[in-house]
């Protein structure tokens, strides 16, 4: 079974419905993106590793911690750039690297137009997580988590708000090898099925059109 976490909390359930909702205007969508974005964060960095470290209060020495992650925030373009205001702004050290995709219309497969991302000399401790609002057939999550594989990054995590069995079920099928703690999904909600048009059901129509007023 592959390692997805649905990510249950009042006000993901109140600003997701408020995303879905086809009278919610561009500047309300944006800031219900912004809001589920900083819960989703908060969910997926609990599972960070931190190291112990000492600190010079103002008064003594006190012990604590600090993140060991080595973490690289990976959006998919378009729409997967709507989720980053949470995630950065929780930890503001953060890279954010960009992979541009974008389905055919026709074939729905995904096609790759921008890939950067910061040369790694030592990988030990890094995550890659994904940000994309919609894992529809799944074919661009699987292309850019291949394409991650095939560098050699192990610790993966893909964000998204909805997921279709559909692409749940391609993911698993793909990497059903993939040890569990290597790549987990995290999303809030996953829908009916897809439409013959490859749009989730019942979603909350393109994401990407929604944000950006397209
Ligand atoms: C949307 C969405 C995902 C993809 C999901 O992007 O943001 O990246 O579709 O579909 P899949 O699971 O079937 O691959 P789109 O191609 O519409 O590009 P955009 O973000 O630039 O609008
Ligand atoms: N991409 C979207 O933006 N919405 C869908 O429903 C499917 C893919």
């Amino acid at each position: 079974m592959v390692n997805y976490t649905i990510v249950d909390h009042p006000l993901v359930s109140h600003y997701l419905t408020a995303l879905r909702n086809k009278n919610t205007l561009k500047p309300e969508f944006k800031e219900s993106l912004d809001k589920l974005s900083f819960l989703l964060a908060s969910h997926v960095y609990s599972t960070l590793k931190t190291e112990d470290i000492t600190v010079q209060t103002p008064l003594k020495k006190c012990k604590g911690k600090t993140i060991k992650h080595k973490v690289v925030l990976l959006p998919i373009l378009r729409a997967g750039l709507g989720l980053l205001q949470g995630f950065t702004s929780l930890l503001p050290g953060v890279t954010v690297s960009h992979i541009g995709l974008y389905r055919d219309e026709e074939s729905l497969r995904p096609i790759k137009y921008y890939f950067k991302f910061p040369e790694f000399k030592n990988k030990d401790n890094l995550k890659v997580i994904i940000l994309d609002p919609m894992v529809a057939t799944g074919g661009s999550s699987i292309f850019t988590i291949e394409y991650l594989m095939n560098m050699g990054i192990k610790d993966i995590n893909l964000v998204s708000l909805l997921c279709a069995p559909e692409g749940i079920n391609a993911i698993e099928k793909r990497f059903n090898n993939v040890q569990k703690k290597l790549l987990k999904i995290y999303t809030c909600s996953v829908d009916e099925k897809l439409n013959e048009k490859g749009y989730i059901l019942p979603g909350l129509g393109d994401a990407g059109d929604r944000l950006f007023g397209t």
